[in-house]
């Protein structure tokens, strides 16, 4: 018997496909709507590959509530949802914002009275570090605490605010609402889950971030830069008030992070909190040199960059405090930034064209060679 369903939106996107497969690999059944517009429908192929279950797909867009009526009607087992399906570019997000909240506010939106309308009570959300803005603008701050004032810098930040809002007051209206009717109340809740950097791959080499488009983010655009296909890092500002002058990031392994969505769902479900907010990250700060010189420790060589303006909206330093995390989830980063470049590099090396070609035969052998032990 499943210990639970869980529809994961986004889910055949990066963290989203890390998160389906963790939830199978320990006894939850998943559906997984994606409208595909950044990810690929071959990551539930590979999410079966590594785990041997296969979550159910509908290309669905969540801003489409009749779309996920429908898949919440095929489906009256969900009782859960994690929430990844979203745009995430920051620079774009001041292009486009309508866009932004179109998508962001508006498709949470869509989601929360398409999961009230089928009484799915449990959303865990993906939202983002981004919420705090520029933590050093207040004294004591960094490691960043859950209580640090919010202050979003960029359009993409202030979507994830506004649906962080949006959830709060659903889950406590949801809550008041069926306390006046004299029924169960406390199955109404909310996980607010602010990560910080999200980086690495599988360590089978099969599985890992494949956007459609440019990546943005730095570990993926070094794998680019380390296969040639990009000439070399742009690095975006060298006169922070850092070691080296470079900004301060907390990266975390996407398993540990897959881990804490499982956590953070089964917290809810085991302790009915209504809604609360976790920093998903290390506790640990390294700088744009420091994962330079770490991916090219696994590379091999040293890989080329230049240091050009500050990008807007970004921020000196975004380093968690995870500590809530730890000991009310009794969760905790496991992974190295190493065990990520390595992880990295072996997906980048291996599978230039991501999921647009089948994985070398010998990964596959040794994935398999290994479930057999
Ligand atoms: N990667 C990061 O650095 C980071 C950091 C903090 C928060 N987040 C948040 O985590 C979530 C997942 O991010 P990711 O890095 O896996 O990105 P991703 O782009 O790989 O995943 C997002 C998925 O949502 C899908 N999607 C987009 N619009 C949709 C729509 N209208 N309907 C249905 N599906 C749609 C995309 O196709 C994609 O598969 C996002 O909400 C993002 O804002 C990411």
């Amino acid at each position: 018997m499943a210990v639970g369903t869980v529809l994961v939106t986004g889910g055949t996107g990066y963290i989203g496909s890390f998160t389906a497969l963790a939830l199978l690999e320990n006894g939850y059944e998943v559906v997984i709507v994606d409208n595909l517009y950044n990810s690929s429908e071959v990551a539930v192929d590979r999410i079966e590959a590594i785990c041997g279950k296969r979550a159910a797909f509908y290309k669905v867009d969540v801003t489409d509530e009749a779309g996920l009526d429908e898949v919440f009607a095929k489906h009256p087992e969900i009782d859960s949802v994690i929430h990844f399906a979203a745009l995430k570019a920051v620079g774009e997000s001041g292009e486009i914002p309508l866009e932004y909240y179109r998508v962001n506010v508006g498709g949470s939106i869509s989601l929360l009275r398409a999961m009230t309308r089928a009484n799915v009570p449990n959303i865990v959300f993906s939202s983002s570090a981004t919420v705090y803005g520029d933590a050093t603008r207040v004294p004591n701050m960094i490691p960043i605490p859950e209580h640090c004032p919010i202050g979003p810098t960029n359009t993409y930040g202030r979507t994830k605010v506004m649906i962080e809002t949006v959830i709060t007051d659903h889950i406590d209206a949801q809550r008041n609402n069926s306390k006046k009717k004299g029924e169960p109340f406390e199955k109404w809740n909310g996980a607010l889950l602010r990560y910080f950097n999200p980086c690495g791959s599988h360590p089978s080499g099969i599985m890992g971030e494949d956007p459609q488009g440019v990546p943005y983010n730095l570990l993926p655009l070094l794998g680019k830069v380390a296969t040639g296909e990009r000439e070399k890092l742009l690095v975006f500002g060298d006169d922070y008030a850092s070691k080296d002058g470079t900004a301060i990031r907390d990266y975390i392994h996407v398993l540990d992070l897959a881990r804490g969505h499982l956590a953070a769902l089964n917290y809810l479900r085991e302790n009915k909190p209504g809604v609360k907010a976790w920093n998903l990250g290390s506790g640990r700060g390294s700088t744009v040199f420091e994962m330079i010189k770490a991916f090219s420790k696994v590379v091999g060589r040293d890989l080329p960059y230049e240091v050009v303006e500050r990008r807007q909206g970004d921020v000196l330093n975004l380093t968690a405090n995870p500590a809530l995390a730890n000991a009310e989830l009794k969760w905790k980063t496991e992974l190295t930034l190493e065990d990520a470049c390595a992880d990295l590099w072996r997906w980048v090396e291996n599978n230039p064209k991501g999921y647009r070609q089948d994985p070398p035969a010998e990964l596959l052998e040794t994935l398999k060679a290994g479930k057999a032990q």
